[in-house]
């Protein structure tokens, strides 16, 4: 027999205490041994407090959409959505302590339900960004004309400078005009640096559940584009599908950010409390953006090595973008994908001296 104490709305809580009888015991604050919040919607949250000195369940009467983002405030151990059976209940309650790392299978099946959800209402690609993504390298004057057009915004314009100016591209002096960009780095480049600009937006949100900053991931995502493009090129693969696989490959986490209770270091993290990875996540987000198969493949793979060379090209570039002093991985690197390690390490010398800017 457990001590609850029934929290809240006194006739959800009855349903609840009915349900339970037999099994619990009706008890006071200070004698219980967990507390069943009950509210009708997130609404009622409001007037709750944010703490509770003893493990605490919401019981939710209504699916309210709302409830993720307001939920995060709180520190409940666990969350009972829609009407429920008493075995259901039962097991939710001996799973207390710590139902981040012990939720059960239905809660997360739910919770993925509505993650992948939002993953599939994700908002379309900016229209500059869809049209370059239908060009191939041989379509030369269609993406002249639309690099005529990039000049024309001045808003993409000055990103797009802004990043080839960059210690990466080592140009030797300043360039100040998107013209003289192409000349110099050719279309190609600055179709990529265009469609990098075009899913900052993307990242503009609070990222700290993840440990970072929107900028920071999206610099992460760009530093991985670029190097999986130079990679991509030295082992003779397409470095445009490089690049852009290098660009998308955490964008899962734009959307599993906003479903994430407590901070996590990784993957498995993001599994146990969500049910669902990032990678899945980007998986489905590509796939509504339009972007081919080989592409999603490489980004579903990129924390796995395969044997894939196109998959081991964003598996590296993404180690090399967080890791870019480690020596032993320079060396794996070069045995891995053949390649000569003095390119390698000359484009990370540019890398880290952009970081130290
Ligand atoms: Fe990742
Ligand atoms: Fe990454």
């Amino acid at each position: 027999m457990i001590n609850i104490a029934f929290l809240g709305n006194k006739y959800i809580s009855d349903e609840i205490k009915s349900l339970l009888s037999g099994d619990a015991i009706p008890t006071t604050t200070t004698k219980a041994d967990i507390f069943i919040l009950s509210v009708d919607s997130a609404n009622d949250l409001i007037n709750q407090p944010k703490r509770f000195d003893k493990p605490t369940i919401l019981y939710i009467k209504k699916n309210d959409p709302n409830l993720i983002s307001i939920i995060k405030n709180y520190n409940f151990s666990g969350i009972l959505t829609a009407s429920i059976s008493k075995e259901n209940l039962i097991k939710k309650i001996m799973t207390i302590p710590g139902m981040e790392s012990n939720k059960n299978i239905d809660e997360l099946e739910i919770l993925k339900s509505k993650i992948l959800a939002k993953a599939e209402n994700i908002p379309p690609l900016p229209v500059v960004a869809q049209e370059l993504l239908k060009l191939t390298r041989s379509d030369e004057t269609s993406l002249k004309l639309i690099i005529e057009k990039i000049k024309t915004d001045q808003g993409i314009s000055s990103k797009v400078l802004k990043l080839i100016n960059s210690p990466f591209y080592a140009l030797r002096k300043e360039i100040s005009s998107i013209d003289q960009a192409s000349m110099l780095l050719g279309t190609t480049t600055i179709k990529n640096i265009v469609l990098s600009i075009s899913i900052e937006e993307f990242y503009k949100k609070n990222f700290s559940l993840y440990k970072t900053t929107g900028n920071e991931l999206w610099q992460h995502s760009h530093d991985t584009a670029v190097i999986a493009e130079f990679l991509g090129k030295k082992c003779k693969l397409d470095p445009d599908a490089c690049y852009l696989s290098g660009l998308m490959h955490d964008v899962g986490k734009i959307v599993l950010v906003d479903f994430l209770l407590k901070e996590v270091d990784d993957y498995n993290d993001e599994k146990k409390l969500t049910g669902t990875t990032h990678q899945e996540i980007a998986s489905v987000i590509l796939s509504k953006w339009g972007v081919n198969k080989d592409i999603i493949n490489a980004v579903l793979e990129h924390h796995n090595l395969s044997d894939n060379i196109f998959e081991k090209v964003l598996y590296y570039s993404n180690q090399i973008s967080h890791n870019m002093n480690d020596e032993g991985l320079f060396e794996t690197i070069k045995k891995e994908l053949k390649i000569k390690i003095d390119d390698l390490l000359s484009i990370l010398e540019h890398f880290r001296d952009s970081k130290h800017e």
